[in-house]
């Protein structure tokens, strides 16, 4: 009886510790989401007509899908009549969400949340990490050609690390502070 009691009292504790891990309403704002790029032509009419009315495109990098997956996901998410293309109109828009957001592809993660750093990189540690996490699959002229206020590079180097980059969250938020300062833009900050 006794051990029960014990037993039941540990599953609530659990609980508690799940439900209050899962992230709060501060949490949620500091989440980091992806950015998807706009397609051109054909494919940006289809969704500029029917999808970007009510939401932004960016949330399909949570998903990794072949065209059935996307048709099952798209039938999923809405009401009938809501998502409703034409057969042309649907072929496009399946064609290119399977290229770009296909099953070999990594979803972005939903629930990638910064840890607050206290030190920060010098320009030599930085390269170090650099060079030892992300010179395996491209060279560092990748980093160098672009500009990136800290939440796009955040982005970015979640994105890596999805594809296989080997950063701890600690690691990975030290070099976002740096490469924001360093590698950063004028505008967003
Ligand atoms: C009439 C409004 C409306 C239109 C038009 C619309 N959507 Fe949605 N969509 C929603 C709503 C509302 C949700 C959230 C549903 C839910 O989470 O259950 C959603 C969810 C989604 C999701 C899942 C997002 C996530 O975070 O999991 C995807 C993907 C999506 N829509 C794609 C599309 C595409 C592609 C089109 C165009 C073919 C489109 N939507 C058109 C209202 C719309
Ligand atoms: C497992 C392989 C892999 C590793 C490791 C990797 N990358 Fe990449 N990276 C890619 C691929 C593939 C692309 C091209 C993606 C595309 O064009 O959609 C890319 C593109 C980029 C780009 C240009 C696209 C953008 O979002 O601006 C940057 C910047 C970048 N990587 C930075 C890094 C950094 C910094 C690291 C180390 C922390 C890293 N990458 C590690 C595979 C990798």
């Amino acid at each position: 009886m006794r051990d029960r009691r014990t037993a039941r009292v540990a599953i609530w504790a659990a609980a508690v510790l799940v439900c209050c891990a899962s992230p709060g309403a501060a949490q949620l704002r500091r989440m980091t989401r992806p950015k998807v790029e706009r397609p051109d032509g054909p494919v940006w009419e289809v969704m500029r007509k029917h999808c970007t009315t009510c939401h932004g495109i960016d949330d399909y990098a949570f998903y990794a899908q072949d065209r059935a997956g996307w048709q099952k996901v798209i039938a999923e998410k809405h009401k009938a009549g809501e998502a409703d293309l034409s057969e042309q109109d649907r072929n496009l828009l399946l064609d290119w969400l399977a290229s770009k957001f296909g099953p070999n592809t990594k979803p972005f993660p939903r629930t990638y949340v910064p840890p607050e750093i206290s030190t920060y990189f010098t320009d030599p540690e930085a390269f170090r990490l650099l060079n030892r996490s992300c010179t395996k699959c491209h060279g560092l002229e990748r980093v160098d050609k672009v500009r990136k206020a800290a939440e796009a590079w955040r982005v970015t180097l979640v994105d890596m690390r999805e594809r296989g980059a080997q950063l701890s969250d600690e690691e990975l938020e030290q070099l976002v502070e740096w490469l924001a300062r360093v590698w950063g833009t004028n505008e967003d900050k």
